[in-house]
């Protein structure tokens, strides 16, 4: 069963009162357990198709289905119902809540989902443990070191249980240990807990570890 389906989506920006084709003829599958990759210059798109398929932004023509879900002149509304339910996101810059501990921070979508606060607490402890971060389950984010917050970025992904994961260069900002460390963290975490992941990368060597590659070339996926 496809996870995701694309066919000939197509996304154009209106840039200075001119419309721009960014995504001109998309066509991409992406199965159970699968870690997809989509590669690529700065600026081709890889970010809006991302966000296209999480329900971020919405898209102009083609077919888009992702997790039984046909995405196609949907609502903001009704994206937003679908973000929640179906999808879970890992950026670079892990966007976690300054506010809050690490272990909120993890907590926090599952709270939103309906989780009981002492189910919630106690899977993220769960989580934590398995990243590595058991020891800091109370600190801040301005406590952690990058990889130490690429980590717990995981760790709330992974959490909410959700089959798709989106990725959009999540080991951006972090060197190359650390950035090795996250991506075998990530692959060895998907044995246990089994989704797809489609994941916007730069860095060929965590592209190398993608069961499918692919390269946005002039609006359309190319197999690598
Ligand atoms: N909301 C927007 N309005 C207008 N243009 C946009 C918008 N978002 C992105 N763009 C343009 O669309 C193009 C693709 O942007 P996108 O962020 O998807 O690139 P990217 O492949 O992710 O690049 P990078 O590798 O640098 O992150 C760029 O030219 C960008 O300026
Ligand atoms: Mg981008």
């Amino acid at each position: 069963m496809s996870l995701v389906l694309i066919e000939h989506l197509k996304k154009s920006y209106y840039i200075s009162e001119r419309s721009v084709s960014i995504l001109s003829n998309i066509n991409l599958s992406v199965g159970e357990n699968e870690i997809v990759s989509v590669e690529g210059a700065s600026g081709v798109g890889k970010s809006t198709l991302l966000n296209i398929i999480g329900g971020l932004d919405e898209f102009d023509s083609g077919r888009l289905e992702v997790c039984g879900v046909n995405l196609a002149n949907k609502t903001e509304r009704e994206r937003e119902e679908f973000r929640a339910q179906k999808v879970t996101f890992i950026f670079q810059h892990h966007l976690l809540l300054p506010d809050f501990s690490a272990i909120e921070n993890v907590m926090i979508p599952l709270l939103i989902n309906g989780v009981s606060y002492y189910k919630a607490k106690k899977e993220a402890k769960a989580m934590l443990e398995k990243v590595g971060l058991g020891d800091r389950i109370d600190s801040f984010p301005a406590q952690l070191s990058g990889g130490e917050s690429a980590r717990v970025g995981v760790a709330r992904a992974l959490a909410t249980g959700k089959q798709l994961i989106l990725a959009d260069e999540p080991t951006g900002n972090l060197d190359r240990e650390n950035s090795k460390n996250l991506m075998s963290l990530i692959l060895q975490l998907q044995k246990e807990h089994p989704f797809s992941m489609i994941l916007v990368t730069h860095d060929l060597e965590l592209a190398s570890l993608a069961t499918k590659r692919n390269k946005l070339i002039s609006g359309e996926l190319q197999s690598v």
